[in-house]
């Protein structure tokens, strides 16, 4: 099978490691890439913001399957435009990928089915934002209703807190995605993602995991893209699973189909494991960065018929074996991040890593031969151990051993879990 895979992060390091693995890779892309993904596929210099350029190297290159692996182009109708030319592709209409792009289209599904998640009410103005939230009370959360790279979100403590978000979002802090607001009861809990995948009509759950969204120890510090990850979480017992299952997925997928837009891709639920049981706080509509890289590390079966099944309605004839032994990655960053820092900073070693270890690559490139870190997120150290605590240990180990004066990382990835297993 000739495939193109989009996307250039940790997460499509961790995907092109894993595709490249199957018996039925014969020609392997990617666009744009980076320097560890290169590793596994050619790269390719197509503009993977034209839906058109992309649509034409498929044709010159009879590509047989398409992954896509972050947001953007999904909400770009990337997908829409490859199946419009008969490609087979891995990643949701954009029509359905508004179950991540808009935050009121989920919540009104949610309505519609019944679904457990906090109460809540949209909001086109900020007086009558602010004036549900000083009739609501704190804590409440603020949420900008579009895209906003993870930063749309306020947990406000105070009712001033609340008041200063909504200020933010309407005069323009989140650009069009702040343009309407989503005010939501505040929800207390253990939070973990569960991922599935769906074809439309079949949904096939994967693993569970659990983020660290905070730049600093003990979960303190603005949110960023993911500081690390481990999994499974364990808070999700399968108990947990099984009422997720019924009372939050497949009601989704449910009204997704039923209302037109069928969902096909891979997508995850951040949940709130809270004493009533899990409520739904958002959807993704693709694989987690970094919760990606700890799910390949775990998943025993050959990844690209999974994805191939996905894509072409026949999710019912395949499955996923994972291994019992948790994985986990730490992120390693540029000093700085998720504020400013500086670009282009020499990463002098990545350490080869062993069985059940990998360093991926996210924000690095290759300048005049020498690697270089070039984004927020740059380095993704994994390893999987017998339990979360020898997983993490041997992640760290392995992280020592990078050469990079500019980057930092969380020293305490898999605490909750660790805390548990200590218990
Ligand atoms: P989101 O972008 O919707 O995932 O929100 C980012 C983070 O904000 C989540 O991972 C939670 O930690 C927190 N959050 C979002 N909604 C709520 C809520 N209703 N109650 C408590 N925390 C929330
Ligand atoms: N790590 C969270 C995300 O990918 O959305």
């Amino acid at each position: 099978m000739k495939v193109l895979l989009i996307g250039s992060g940790g997460r499509e390091h961790a995907l092109a490691w894993k595709l490249a693995q199957s018996p039925l890779m014969t020609e392997f892309y990617a666009a744009p890439g980076n320097p560890g993904i290169a590793e596994h596929a050619t790269l390719v210099a197509v503009n993977t913001e034209d839906n058109d350029a992309v649509v034409s190297f498929c044709k010159e290159n009879a590509i047989d399957f398409v992954v896509v692996g972050p947001e953007a182009p999904l909400v770009a109708g990337l997908s829409d435009a490859l199946r419009a030319a008969g490609f087979a592709v891995f990643g949701p209409s954009a029509a359905a990928a508004q179950l991540e792009g808009s935050k009121g289209f989920t919540k009104d599904i949610c309505a519609r089915y019944d679904i457990p998640t906090g109460a809540y009410q949209r909001f086109n103005n900020a007086p009558k934002a602010k004036a549900y939230i000083r009739q609501q009370g704190a804590p409440i959360v603020v949420k900008a209703d579009g895209l906003a790279a993870g930063k749309g979100v306020t947990v406000a403590m105070t009712i001033d807190e609340a008041l200063a978000a909504v200020d933010d979002c309407f005069e323009g802090a989140f650009g069009a995605a702040g343009a309407e607001v989503v005010v939501e009861a505040y929800l207390d809990g253990e939070e973990a993602s569960f991922f599935c995948l769906c074809d439309g009509k079949h949904v096939l759950p994967l693993a569970t995991a659990q983020d660290h969204k905070r730049v600093g120890e003990g979960d303190t510090g603005p949110n960023t893209g993911g500081m690390g990850a481990y999994s499974p979480a364990p808070v999700m017992t399968p108990e947990m699973v099984e009422r997720t299952m019924k009372e939050i997925i497949e009601p989704t997928m449910r009204g997704m189909a039923e209302s037109g837009y069928p969902f096909s891709g891979v997508f995850f639920a951040g949940l709130m494991i809270t004493a009533k049981g899990p409520e739904l706080i958002e959807y993704n509509v693709r694989f987690g960065d970094p919760e990606c890289q700890v799910l390949v590390m775990r998943l025993k079966s050959d990844l690209l018929p999974i994805l191939y099944a996905t894509a072409t309605g026949t999710l019912d004839q395949v499955s996923a074996e994972w291994t019992d032994d948790p994985a986990l990655t730490v992120v390693m960053a540029s000093k700085g991040y998720p504020g400013s820092y500086d670009k282009n900073t020499p990463i002098g070693h990545v350490p080869e890593a062993g069985e059940g270890a990998k360093v991926f690559h996210a924000g690095t490139a290759l300048k005049d031969g020498a690697l270089v870190a070039t984004g927020g997120r740059v380095l993704n150290v994994t390893a999987t151990g017998k339990t979360v605590g020898e997983a993490q240990a041997r992640a760290y180990a392995l992280l020592d051993k990078v050469d990079w004066d500019n980057g930092f990382c969380r020293r305490d990835i898999g605490w909750q879990a660790i805390k548990r297993e200590k218990a």
